[in-house]
């Protein structure tokens, strides 16, 4: 059955782009959710603008202890959406060949890409069980799909997107036995207009970079379509599955 009315949603990395995005869309859907929003950085929190219903606390996603303790505050969530990510920082961008390859960056982009969503959803994993209809969603990208790499490059990102892939997959199959009611999901934004793809965004036609608006409003029609007999999927956008 679709999900369509969560009272208790946590959405992770909301100080972003696309979370924010996310997170404004869901406060107007949702009026009467209990609303947690987290962020990482100070500078980003001086950003956002506060919400009556947008409960906002600060979170590290790479530290086990700050994410078990935050997630001992909630007694059940309906809906867990991780919208962090890491693409390229200051000194490194993503490896055009192999000659690029940083060992650094590259677990850097395991800490960020990868470990949240092992870490939500173990320290989440009593709330989300105790949702009639639970959805875990973490965002990934097309580009952590094997199947579908045509193009190479972009090693670390894509090697640590295709883990979390692995990783929605893997957690997908343990909860279909113990979390019978909660659906599991990696989620494709498409290529949207944010400080992750600033730098990228020189090829992309105009139709095919998305504000972060849309794609917040197509990811939202994603997730209301969730439901725990369609979990284990990686969803593009357009709420068409990608081959892993
Ligand atoms: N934009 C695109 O075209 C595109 C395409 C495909 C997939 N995606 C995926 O969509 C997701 C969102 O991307 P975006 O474009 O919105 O990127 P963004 O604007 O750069 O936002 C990234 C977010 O990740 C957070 N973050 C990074 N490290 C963190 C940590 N250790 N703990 C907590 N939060 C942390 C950042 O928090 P601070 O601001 O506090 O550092 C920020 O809120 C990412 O997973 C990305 O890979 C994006």
């Amino acid at each position: 059955m679709p999900n369509h009315q969560p009272e208790t949603i946590v959405i992770t990395g909301a100080s972003g782009g696309i979370g924010q995005a996310l997170l404004n869309l869901l406060a107007e859907h949702y009026p009467n959710a209990q609303i947690t929003a987290t962020y990482r950085s100070t500078a980003s929190l001086a950003q956002q603008q506060t919400n009556g219903t947008i409960r906002w606390q600060v979170l590290d996603l790479t530290d086990a202890q700050a994410v078990d303790q935050f997630a001992r505050g909630f007694k059940r969530v309906d809906w867990l959406i991780n919208c962090a990510g890491l693409l390229h920082q200051d000194d490194h961008g993503p490896e055009k060949s192999i000659r690029q390859f940083d060992s650094d960056f590259f677990l850097h982009n395991i800490q960020i890409n990868t470990l949240p969503t092992l870490l939500l959803s173990q320290a989440f994993s009593g709330a989300l069980k105790n949702s009639p209809q639970g959805v875990f969603a973490s965002l990934s990208a097309r580009v952590g799909s094997i199947g579908d790499n045509r193009l190479g490059g972009w090693y670390s990102y894509r090697i640590s997107k295709a883990a979390l892939n692995m990783a929605i997959k893997t957690l997908a199959i343990e909860w279909q036995r113990s979390h019978k009611n909660v659906c599991v999901a990696a989620l494709h934004p498409g290529t949207t207009d944010t400080e992750l793809s600033k730098p990228f965004q020189r090829n992309v036609p105009v139709d095919k970079l998305f504000t972060p608006q849309q794609s917040a409003g197509y990811l939202l029609q994603v997730i209301q379509g969730l439901s725990a007999e369609n979990s284990g999927h990686l969803w593009a956008w357009d709420g068409h599955t990608i081959p892993w």
